[in-house]
C-alpha cells in the first residue's frame, strides 16, 4: 500500500511523500522538491532540451543558462514559499529513489472552486514505460484525498500524443480547446483542455483504476 504523508492546517497534504507504486521500471514515489535536488535538475532538463521545448514557455533566457544548477536554490526558494503558502505542490518523480522527472500541482484555489492544474515531465531515458501514468495517477489521489481538491486540470497541445495518453489512462475528459492559449516555443499554441472531478472516481482511485488495468501494482 502506498501512503499519504502528513500535512500541515494551512496547507493539507504538504508537505508529502506519496507512493510507492509498483511498475516493472522500479518503484515509483513522488516526493518535495530539495534544495539539493539542483545538480540532477540542471544535468536532465539540459539533456532533455530537445523534448520539452516544444511543450514549455517560451523564454528568451538560454536554455542552457536558464538551467545552470545556480539557478535552483532561487528556483527552489519560490516553490518552497508558493508551497508553503498553499498555492503550489512541487514534487519530484522518483524511481527506486533516482530524480527521473517532476510534476506539479499549481494554481491551487480553495474556496468553492477547489481546484488546481496538474502538469508533469519525465526524463527521456526513462520514456514509454508508465512512468508519468503512475505519477499522475499518484498526484490525483493526493491532490483529491488530503489536499482536499474537487478538480483537476491539464492543458495539452493537440500534438502532443504521449501527455495526452497519459492523461486518458487516467480518466481525464477533454473539455474543450483552448484557442492560442500559451506562448510555446516562439508562439501561440492551442491547447485541449483535459479536467477530472472528484465524482468521476468517486467510488476508487486513480491508482486503484491503473492497478485494475493492469498497469501498476501495489508494493
Ligand atoms: N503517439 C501516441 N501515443 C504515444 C506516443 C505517440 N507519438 N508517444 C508515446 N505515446 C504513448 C505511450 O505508448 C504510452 O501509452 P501506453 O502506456 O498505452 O503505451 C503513453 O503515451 C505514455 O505513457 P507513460 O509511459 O506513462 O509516459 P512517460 O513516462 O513516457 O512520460 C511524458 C510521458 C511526460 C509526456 C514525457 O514524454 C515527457 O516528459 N515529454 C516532454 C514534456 C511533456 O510533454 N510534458 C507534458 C506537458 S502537458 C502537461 O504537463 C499536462
Amino acid at each position: 500500500m502506498f501512503s499519504w504523508g502528513s500535512g500541515s492546517r494551512a496547507h493539507p497534504g504538504w508537505p508529502a511523500r506519496v507512493g510507492p507504486l509498483q511498475l516493472s521500471a522500479g518503484e515509483i514515489a513522488l516526493r518535495p522538491i530539495k534544495l539539493r535536488d539542483g545538480a540532477e535538475w540542471s544535468d536532465l532538463r539540459i539533456r532533455n532540451e530537445r523534448t520539452l521545448v516544444p511543450w514549455e514557455p517560451t523564454s528568451d533566457a538560454d536554455w542552457a543558462v536558464r538551467h545552470h544548477r545556480g539557478n535552483w536554490p532561487t528556483l527552489y526558494s519560490v516553490l518552497k514559499a508558493e508551497a508553503k503558502r498553499g498555492a503550489v505542490l512541487p514534487f519530484v518523480i522518483e524511481v527506486d529513489g533516482r530524480y527521473v522527472g517532476q510534476l506539479t500541482i499549481g494554481s491551487i484555489q480553495r474556496g468553492a472552486v477547489r481546484s488546481a492544474w496538474i502538469g508533469y515531465w519525465v526524463d527521456d531515458a526513462w520514456t514509454g514505460r508508465g512512468i508519468a501514468t503512475a505519477a499522475v495517477a499518484l498526484g490525483v489521489d493526493h491532490a483529491f484525498g488530503p489536499v482536499g481538491l474537487h478538480r483537476l486540470e491539464a492543458t495539452v497541445q493537440p500534438a502532443n500524443a504521449a501527455s495526452r495518453a497519459v492523461l486518458e489512462h487516467i480518466g481525464f475528459r477533454h473539455e474543450g480547446l483552448l484557442q492560442r492559449y500559451m506562448d510555446v516555443d516562439g508562439r501561440w499554441r492551442d491547447h485541449d483542455l483535459f479536467a477530472l472531478t472528484t465524482e468521476e472516481i468517486m467510488h476508487t482511485t486513480a491508482v486503484e483504476n491503473l492497478v485494475r488495468a493492469g498497469r501498476a501494482r501495489f508494493r
